[in-house]
This record gives C-alpha cells, sequence and structure tokens, in this order.
C-alpha cells in the first residue's frame, strides 16, 4: 500500500552537496522499477511506434537497459547506444544487453562521441516532463545547474540528424510514500522542495535497518521557459506523441 503524505519545504542549496548518480541504489533500481514504478510495457510500445526501423537510437541516462531490453525484443532492426554516468547501472545494463550496444560512461554535459543519430530518447532522466494535478507540465532535469543544463542540450542536439526526434517520456507528480516491494525489501522516497529545484531521498530497507539510500537534487522548469530553452538548442518542439507519454523534439 502506497501511504502518500505532505511535501516539505526547506530554504537551502547548495549543488556540491550532491553527487546525482545511481551508483548506491543500483542493486535495488529493476526491482523499483519494474514492481511498477514506470509502466514499461506501455513506453515501449508508444516508442516502438516512435523510433525509425532500421535507424540508429540513442538513450541518454540508459539506466540499467530496460527500455532497450524490450525494444529490440520488438524489433532488431535498429541500432541502439546508451549513455550514462553511473558506472553501476551500466554494468548492470551491459550485462543485460552484451556487446550489440554500444554504452558510453559519460556525463551528457561533456558527451561528444563523434556521431548523429536518428533518434534520441530519454525515460524517466535526464530530462523529462512531469504532467501535474492540473493538467500543467513542468520539465524535470537530473541537472541542477542551468548553465550546464543548457550546455547539455546543446550536446544531445549535436548528436541528433537533422530533422530527428529528442523524445522526452511524461510522469506524474512526486509524493512521499513507502512501499514494500515483490522482494519484500521497504522502498520509501521523501520529496522536500528547494526554491526551483527538488530534493528526492530513495531509501531501501530491511525492517527498520537502511540498507541503501541516495540523495539527489532535480530542477524543475516552467513548461514555456523549457520549450524556450530546447529551441535555443536548435531543438523544436512538435507535439505529445498519440499516447500523451511522450513530449517530441525536432532538431532544427
Ligand atoms: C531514473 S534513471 C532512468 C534509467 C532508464 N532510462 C530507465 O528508464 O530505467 C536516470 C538515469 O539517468 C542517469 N543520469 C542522470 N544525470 C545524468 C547525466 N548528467 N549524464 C548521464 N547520465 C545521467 C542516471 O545515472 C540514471 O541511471
Amino acid at each position: 500500500m502506497k501511504l502518500a503524505t505532505n511535501i516539505n519545504y526547506v530554504n537551502k542549496l547548495n549543488f556540491e552537496d550532491y553527487k546525482n548518480t545511481y551508483d548506491s541504489i543500483s542493486s535495488h533500481y529493476d526491482t523499483l522499477m519494474l514492481d511498477g514504478y514506470y509502466d514499461y510495457d506501455s513506453l515501449c510500445d508508444s516508442l516502438n511506434n516512435l523510433l525509425p526501423i532500421n535507424s540508429t537510437i540513442l538513450e541518454i541516462g540508459v539506466g540499467t537497459g530496460i527500455n532497450i531490453e524490450k525494444l529490440v525484443k520488438k524489433n532488431s532492426s535498429r541500432k541502439f547506444v546508451g549513455v550514462d554516468y553511473s558506472n553501476s547501472m551500466l554494468e548492470i545494463c551491459k550485462f543485460k544487453l552484451g556487446s550489440e550496444v554500444n554504452l558510453y560512461n559519460e556525463d551528457v554535459a561533456e558527451l561528444n562521441l563523434g556521431k548523429t543519430y536518428d533518434s534520441i530518447f530519454c525515460v524517466g532522466g535526464v530530462w523529462y516532463f512531469i504532467r501535474n494535478d492540473n493538467d500543467s507540465f513542468q520539465l524535470c532535469s537530473h541537472i541542477p545547474d542551468d548553465n550546464r543544463n543548457l550546455q547539455s542540450f546543446h550536446a544531445v542536439s549535436s548528436h541528433l540528424k537533422k530533422g530527428a526526434k529528442l523524445i522526452l517520456s511524461i510522469q506524474g507528480p512526486h509524493n512521499n510514500y513507502s512501499n514494500t516491494l515483490s522482494n519484500g525489501v521497504i522502498y520509501q522516497q521523501i520529496i522536500t522542495k528547494i526554491e526551483n529545484h527538488f530534493e528526492k531521498k530513495y531509501i531501501f530497507k530491511d525492517g527498520d535497518n537502511v540498507i541503501n539510500s541516495q540523495v539527489c537534487l532535480y530542477r524543475l522548469h516552467e513548461h514555456d521557459d523549457a520549450i524556450k530553452m530546447f529551441k535555443k538548442a536548435g531543438l523544436e518542439f512538435v507535439s505529445l506523441d498519440e499516447s500523451n507519454q511522450f513530449f517530441i523534439f525536432k532538431k532544427l
């Protein structure tokens, strides 16, 4: 059972306090995600419709490779590449996907693969849109610093062919809750709003004992500001996809 409680608010912010990688919780990541955190089957059905066949596709923030593993099974004509800066997430990804998928341990802000792709997508990171309860949208970025965020938009844009699509997932708002996972581990998340950011604590417990935890700081951008920032980097908003699970941008 999920227990939603109120979100906390504090007034301090120091980017240096946050590492923002997923290394300390990678061993619990798939259990948490595949227990229903995201509906990957539905997301990948839509991605399968959106991604061109016989194409090269880059996933930014590939994590443990859940999306690519599903997409490869749906259509083997695409060549996938993944980028992530959490080494232990990539280790799990490599184990799953083998040598067919090239994986790069890179921070997207510094990305320079020397190639362009037919499509780039993100599910849950580095960027995604949040659909709020009043149906307004905000962009959530895993990169808390605005200049570095903009630098990352440019880096991603430079890896897309002209006219190619950047596809970003949409998810619901974050709440505080606690939940028992299928392996008996208790997952708790605590959200604290800080100025235009929010801090998210991921806590995994065996009874009362904390087994693993992680704290990340994410930046929230209002919808219109986000659309302008993408445009500055040469990425024009096109539409939501038919399933309303993705924002689609086109490389100008
Ligand atoms: C919530 S996970 C999503 C993983 C995967 N896309 C999925 O759907 O399961 C976010 C991932 O983005 C990665 N990430 C966050 N910021 C990044 C950055 N600046 N450069 C590269 N990877 C980043 C994290 O390491 C993490 O693996």
